[in-house]
């Protein structure tokens, strides 16, 4: 999609395929919807009055040869009844417009719904928050049909006004888009495709295509030389065998500068091994690569936006199986860090591939680390499926964690490391158990994985309900790589 920002001096004879206004409840429009009005000599107010649309939040109606302007068509959207919007209902105003835009044939498009007022943000932040929802909306899967769907006939957008920092918004919009999708396109791949070789190659792929990025990866033998017990341990059921992938973006002129350290979980299917989970929606494991997944586009929104910091994605892969070779409930493995963990519920397997590749990061001296997980069922239930849910040991991280997830409009929530449930992860045998009682389950998840971060500053984000949509709508969000490039963005300001 092409995108630009143009200075309109005369919007009603603007030749286009399709002009989006704002409308208020009570029929007040932003600015481009009066000069709209006033040239089609009231044509807009007539409909509002007849009562075709209200303005409710969302609603939209198509309007055709709207007397006095070029433009074929005029879509207005509901503005609701409050002049200034908040964040999450101006996402969902240009949602409903994008949706309702895909369904015609319009090419070139005139989006003027970033004149809105929305509570804290500026012009260019509206434009860049279009941008991400016109390039999400427009997300296809196609990898595996024998039949792809038609395109999208949009190609071009474009914002009224012009100045740099627009273009900058764009940008910026177009870097966390291209991230989102390429977290989408590698998370909804089948486990038959997307196994953790695979995931390996494709860290390859990304490194051919953005100079800026390296990749590379241990395979099991290396991965035992160092001693990474735990993570070979949940690949060991498996035919696939595990990786870690280690991917660099290298963009601050000092080039010894601490990096920020991205962790995530990547299995590619999780049948929960021998502890082994119920049959219905086992598909959705497929998803369980999804922190991983965010990596992978963060890294490539980094280097497109060629953030001026050292950033380094790992990426613990594993399929998780119940094999002849696999782990048992009861089996004790020495972890990186030497600390040894029981393993009573093979199903709890993302911290033990997790906490392996939290040691390795260690020899980064990384400045913070951030991992990312659809790690427990624990966390749905807490947050449900539109808040990310995250624990850090450093209330200063978590504070930039929590501004950053604002200003993205990707929700996340701080919770508890309550250190007392520790008490729940001991274990008879072993220096650890990886799992606690049932009540608590996404804190002693992260209490679990705060014994292999005492060394650096450190969130860990719970992304088990938040990754992947349900229903109809099944796949991945994108999730959290709008936060986690924020977070960046703003370490570079
Ligand atoms: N991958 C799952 C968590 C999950 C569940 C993600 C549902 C998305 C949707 C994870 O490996 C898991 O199985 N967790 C267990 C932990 C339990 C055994 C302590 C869970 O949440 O039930
Ligand atoms: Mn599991
Ligand atoms: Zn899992």
């Amino acid at each position: 999609m092409k995108i630009n920002a143009l200075h309109y001096a005369n919007l009603s004879n603007q030749k286009s395929d399709c002009i989006i206004l704002g409308v208020y409840e009570k029929g007040k429009f932003t600015a481009s919807g009066d000069v709209i009005n006033q040239a089609s000599e009231g044509f807009l107010a007539k409909w509002i009055d007849s009562g075709e649309i209200k303005g409710e939040l969302g609603q939209t109606l198509l309007l055709h040869n709207v007397p006095g302007i070029s433009a074929t068509r005029i879509l207005l959207v509901g503005l609701g009844s409050k002049p200034t919007l908040q964040a999450r209902q101006y996402s969902k105003v240009l949602k409903s417009a994008m949706k309702r835009l895909l369904d015609t044939p319009s090419k070139d498009v005139i989006n003027c719904l970033p004149e809105v007022s929305v509570e804290q943000y500026d012009l260019a932040w509206r434009v860049r928050q279009a941008v991400i929802m016109a390039e999400d909306t427009t997300y296809q899967y196609n990898a595996t049909k024998s039949k792809k769907q038609p395109k999208y006939v949009l190609e071009t957008l474009n914002f009224n006004g012009e100045d740099k920092t627009l273009n900058n918004a764009i940008q910026q919009g177009q870097a966390i888009a291209a991230g989102m999708n390429a977290c989408k396109a590698l998370a909804n791949l089948p486990s038959n495709i997307c196994t953790p070789t695979y995931l390996a190659n494709q860290a390859l792929e990304l490194a051919k295509e953005i100079k800026t990025l390296k990749a590379r990866s241990l395979d099991v033998e290396e991965m035992k030389a160092l001693g990474m017990g735990s993570l070979l341990a949940v690949g060991q059921g498996s035919r696939e065998p595990a990786r870690l992938i280690i991917i660099e973006h290298h963009g601050a002129s000092d080039a010894a500068a601490q990096p920020y350290v991205l962790v995530g979980k990547g299995i590619t299917f999780d049948t929960g091994g021998i502890s082994i989970k119920p049959s219905g929606d086992m598909d959705e494991m497929k998803f369980d690569m999804c922190g991983a997944a965010s990596v992978f586009g963060t890294l490539r929104a980094v280097a497109q936006l060629q953030l001026p910091i050292n950033v380094v994605g790992l990426v613990a892969s594993a399929e998780n199986m119940p094999g002849g070779g696999a782990i048992k409930p009861g089996d004790i493995v020495t972890s990186m860090s030497g600390q040894t963990i029981e393993i009573l519920n093979t199903d709890a397997e993302g911290r033990l591939v997790l906490c392996d590749a939290l040691t390795y990061a260690e020899r980064y001296n990384p400045k913070i680390v951030l991992d990312m997980a659809t790690l427990t069922g624990a966390m749905m239930v807490s947050l449900g499926t539109e808040i990310s849910g995250f624990f850090s040991n450093d209330d200063a991280l978590a504070e930039d964690l929590a501004k950053a997830a604002k200003e993205s409009d990707d929700p996340s929530w701080r919770l508890p490391l309550w250190r007392a449930y520790d008490e729940q992860l001991k274990s008879n045998f072993a220096d650890l158990a990886n799992i606690g009682l049932r009540w608590g389950g996404a804190i002693t998840a992260a209490c679990f994985l705060a014994h292999f971060t005492e060394k650096f500053r450190w969130a860990h984000f719970d992304i088990a309900g938040t990754a992947t949509l349900s229903g109809k709508d099944k796949g991945a969000t994108g999730r959290p790589v709008p936060l986690l490039t924020q977070y960046l963005l703003n370490q570079c300001e």
